[in-house]
């Protein structure tokens, strides 16, 4: 046995025993549990102090478990959704989730109150090998105390979540670094409830049909939410952050700026750090750093953080989204 299939086997024992287990996925840091076992989820919540109305993603290792955890005879049309799903087998493993109607093995509290259950295949050898091993599935939210920017590192887990994780799978920086594409199966409009790598523009693309966007859902406060992490504030650092279009010429600005910069904007103000992600504009990398660079500057004793924008087109709205939700006051 290898070092790595050691540590493999361990994690997936700590899972079986109710514990939990971070791990890396290419969009962000895992926290993970048994998803059939309501005592080890409910320790997610806890650890996260997620507001138990707030659904986890539970991750899967093939195609062929959809239909093990999820009940697709509860669809609202079995037929259309087994052929959307074949459609979109392509994208996996990879920053996709599917919300379908929730299967009888999947614990009640992974689905917050409500009766479907996010699933998803992340790209990442050490995620699968993972879920091979337990050989079940993987409640996960991010591994982030709730609210605040998600991981991108191990360390990153440590930082938030310290003792309250039994075990944190270290498989370097997360590739992706956004959230996965939440879509909707559950209506004849699939709809995209949080917006990731995957775009609108290719699921339409892949499954020929017309897909919803985010902007028409309003969260109501006190139900159960289509997709709370689609809330207003989210993914927030300590410190202020303002989109730079908000800013005017009257602002007044604190003495201590940061800025995350991704184009060639050239900020009018005196600043004391900034934190440039890509040097030619590249989304992808702009993706991938985002939230490192949120916490970089977040961790520098900061007034302000005046954040750089993009056209929010293609992964750009991902960003954008991100970003906006930093910025809520
Ligand atoms: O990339 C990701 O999706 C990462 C990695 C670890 O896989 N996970 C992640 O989980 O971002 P979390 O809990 O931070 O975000 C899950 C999102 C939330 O916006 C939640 O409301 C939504 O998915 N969600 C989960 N289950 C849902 C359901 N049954 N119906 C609607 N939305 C759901
Ligand atoms: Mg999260």
């Amino acid at each position: 046995m290898t070092i790595s299939e050691a540590i493999i086997r361990n994690a997936a024992a700590l899972l079986n025993q109710g514990k939990l287990v971070a791990f890396p996925t290419e969009t962000v840091y895992g926290l993970g549990a048994d998803a059939r076992n309501a005592d080890a989820v409910a320790k997610i919540y806890t650890a996260k102090g997620r507001p138990s109305n707030n659904p986890l993603i539970v991750h899967i290792h093939s195609v062929e478990q959809i239909e093990t955890y999820a009940d697709l005879s509860m669809s609202w049309n079995p037929i259309v959704v087994k052929e959307w799903i074949s459609k979109l087998a392509p994208l996996w493993p990879g920053p996709l989730s599917v919300v379908l109607p929730r299967g009888m093995a999947i614990a009640q509290n992974v689905s917050a109150g409500g009766s479907s259950v996010a699933l998803r295949i992340p790209n990442h050898p050490l995620a699968l090998e993972l879920l091979k091993a337990f050989n079940g599935p993987i409640a996960a939210p991010s591994a982030n105390p709730s609210n605040y920017v998600s991981p991108t590192t191990a360390q990153h887990v440590r930082d938030g979540l310290g003792e309250r994780v039994d075990s944190v799978l270290d498989g370097g920086p997360c590739a992706v670094g956004l959230e996965s594409t939440v879509v909707s199966l559950l209506q004849e409009t699939p709809k995209v409830l949080r917006p990731g790598a995957i775009t609108i523009e290719m699921l339409e693309a892949i499954l020929g049909s017309r897909v919803e966007g985010p902007s028409s859902q309003k969260a109501v406060e006190g139900l159960t939410l289509h997709s709370p992490g689609l809330l207003a504030k989210h993914y927030s650092p300590r410190t202020k952050v303002v989109l730079r279009s908000s800013l005017s010429d009257s602002s007044q600005l604190p003495p201590r700026i940061g800025v995350l910069l991704f184009s060639s904007w050239k900020p009018q103000f005196p600043t004391v750090k900034t934190v440039a992600l890509s040097s030619c504009g590249d989304l992808e990398e702009v993706a991938a750093r985002l939230f490192g660079a949120l916490r970089e500057l977040d961790d520098a004793g900061l007034d302000l953080i005046v954040s750089d924008e993009c056209e929010p087109i293609g992964l750009g709205e991902a960003i954008m989204d991100r970003l906006t939700r930093a910025s809520h006051k």
